[in-house]
C-alpha cells in the first residue's frame, strides 16, 4: 500500500561505536511518532545491532544489497535467509553505485527481486539515468528500460513487496538535487508506465522514493508533490538533526 516513507542509505559509512552513537542521536531526535515510515540502512556487520538497537521502536531495518543465490560459493555475499535470520525483511536492490562498481545489470537486479518476493521480504528498487542521458533526452526511455528489465515481470500480488526509489545518478552525493518539478516529472512517468504495463491498482498503490541531495532545506517542497511518496536519503542520513528533520518534511 502507497505510504510515506523516508529511508536512510548509510553506505559504507560508521563501524560499530558509530553506529550506536549514531543510533543513540537519531533515538533522542525521534521524539515524536513521525508521519512516515522511517528506515535505515546500515552495513552488513551493523544490521543486527541496529535491529536490536530498534526493535522496540517504529524504525525499519534495512540491507543495502543481497545475493540473488540462496547459499553457495558466492565468496562475500550475503543471502536473504542470513538477512531474515538478523530481523531484516527490507533490502535495497539496484543502487546506482552497486551498477556502477559491481556490474549489477538489468538481468541480475531482476533475479534479486524475485529472491527478495520469494522470501516475503520488501524491495526498495533503485533506478535512474545518468547526466548524458537526461542531456540527450533518453532518461524516460532509459528508466522505463530498467523497471522493464528487472520488475514488468512480476505478477501484480508481488508489487506489495516493492518501493520503487528514483535517483538520478548526477544527483547523489553532488549536491545537485533534481528539482521538485523534475522528480515530479519522472515520478509520474513511472506511475503511468506502471499503470501501462502492471495495473492501475499497482500504479496507484505503489510508493515511489525521491533519492539524490535530499537535504531538509528541500525535503518539504519535494515530497509535497503529488507521486511523491517520500525519500531515499544519503549523506544527511547519517546526521540524527538532519535525519529528522527530513522525516518531518511531510
Ligand atoms: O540511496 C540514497 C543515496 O544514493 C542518495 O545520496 O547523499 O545524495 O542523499 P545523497
Amino acid at each position: 500500500m502507497r505510504k510515506n516513507i523516508v529511508a536512510g542509505n548509510w553506505k559504507m559509512n560508521n563501524d560499530l561505536s558509530e553506529t550506536e552513537e549514531l543510533l543513540g542521536h537519531l533515538k533522542l531526535q525521534m521524539v515524536k511518532e513521525p508521519e512516515a515510515t522511517v528506515m535505515v540502512a546500515p552495513s552488513f556487520t551493523n544490521l543486527y545491532p541496529t535491529f536490536q538497537a530498534l526493535k522496540n521502536t517504529p524504525v525499519i531495518v534495512a540491507a543495502q544489497n543481497m545475493h540473488e543465490s540462496d547459499k553457495g560459493a558466492f565468496t562475500g555475499e550475503i543471502s536473504a535467509s542470513m538477512l531474515k535470520s538478523v530481523g531484516v525483511n527490507t533490502v535495497i536492490i539496484g543502487h546506482s553505485e552497486r551498477r556502477a562498481h559491481f556490474n549489477e545489470t538489468n538481468e541480475i537486479l531482476a533475479k534479486k527481486v524475485d529472491k527478495a518476493v520469494e522470501n516475503e521480504m520488501t524491495a526498495i528498487f533503485c533506478f535512474g539515468e545518468e547526466l548524458e542521458d537526461r542531456n540527450n533526452g533518453s532518461h524516460f526511455d532509459l528508466v522505463e528500460k530498467q523497471l522493464k528489465e528487472s520488475l514488468f515481470h512480476l505478477a501484480e500480488g508481488a508489487w506489495d513487496n516493492i518501493i520503487l526509489a528514483y535517483e538520478p545518478v548526477w544527483a547523489i552525493g553532488t549536491g545537485e538535487t533534481a528539482s521538485p518539478e523534475q522528480a515530479q516529472e519522472m515520478h509520474k512517468h513511472v506511475r503511468e508506465l506502471l499503470a501501462k504495463n502492471v495495473s492501475s491498482k499497482v500504479a496507484e498503490n505503489t510508493s515511489i522514493l525521491y533519492g539524490g541531495s535530499v537535504k531538509p532545506n528541500n525535503a518539504k517542497e519535494i515530497f509535497a508533490k503529488e507521486d511523491v511518496d517520500g525519500g531515499l536519503i544519503g549523506g544527511a542520513s547519517l546526521n540524527a538533526v538532519d535525519f529528522t528533520e527530513i522525516i518531518n518534511s511531510f
